[in-house]
């Protein structure tokens, strides 16, 4: 994989980077897709939620969760009273990766491996340095990896507010002098909407982010 260091500006805004971040080459997943889907939000958010990659909806309108999984998240960070300014909602991944189906021009998602995680998780972390939030949400698997390393497991975790790990997923500069961030980690919003008992898993979901709603009051 390239250097991403040559991608990543350092001390960048959240401006800089998200136009910077247009023309990454850092993994081969920009070359398909139709472009790169930065985070959004409040440049002051106490909270970060991170999902796996644009879908097909947010790789055409060229922002995060605006599609189906998007309603459903937005939907449920209103039932615990999270407020939009105090949200910044981004991915592990920055461009959609898919195949395209044997007929039809339906694109297919498909989920990103190790490399393409790895790849793109310098931009992630200088999101974070920017924004020094106290709280992460980690939405599924792919993002409580990208965060926590690949032996993570959601079902094992999910719902408990972590200490930021001591690794080397820990950029340097992420915790800001007097800062405490915490991590925890749920659900995909789109695991919930392919749910048999959508309703019992939603209200998991919302059970989970009323953890963070809580303790940011
Ligand atoms: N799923 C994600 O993980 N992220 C998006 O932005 C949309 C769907
Ligand atoms: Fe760069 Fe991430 Fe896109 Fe790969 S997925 S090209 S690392 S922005």
């Amino acid at each position: 994989m390239s250097d991403m260091a040559s991608f990543v500006p350092a001390g960048a805004d959240l401006d800089e980077l998200r136009e910077e971040a247009r023309s990454c080459r850092g993994c081969d997943l920009w070359r398909d897709a139709t472009q790169t889907v930065f985070g959004k939000g409040g440049s002051r958010a106490r909270v970060v939620l991170v999902g796996e990659q644009p879908g097909d909806v947010e790789d055409r309108r060229g922002e995060p969760f605006v599609g189906p999984a998007g309603v459903l998240l937005r939907r449920a960070v209103g039932d615990v009273g999270l407020q939009p300014k105090d949200l910044y909602i981004t991915n592990a991944v920055k461009h959609f990766k898919f195949r395209q189906a044997a007929t039809g021009k339906r694109r297919i998602h498909q989920t990103p491996d190790r490399v393409e995680i790895v790849a793109c998780r310098p931009w992630l972390l200088a999101e974070f340095a920017q924004l020094a939030p106290r709280f992460v949400i980690a939405l599924g698997a792919t993002a409580g990896q990208a965060l926590l390393g690949p032996s993570f497991r959601v079902t094992r975790s999910r719902g408990r507010l972590m200490p930021w790990p001591e690794s080397a997923y820990h950029p340097e500069d992420y915790a800001q002098p007097g800062g405490s961030a915490q991590v925890m980690a749920t659900l995909h919003p789109s695991a919930i909407l392919r749910a048999d008992d959508r309703d019992a898993a939603y209200a998991g979901f919302v059970k989970d982010l009323k953890v963070v709603a809580d303790a940011l009051t």
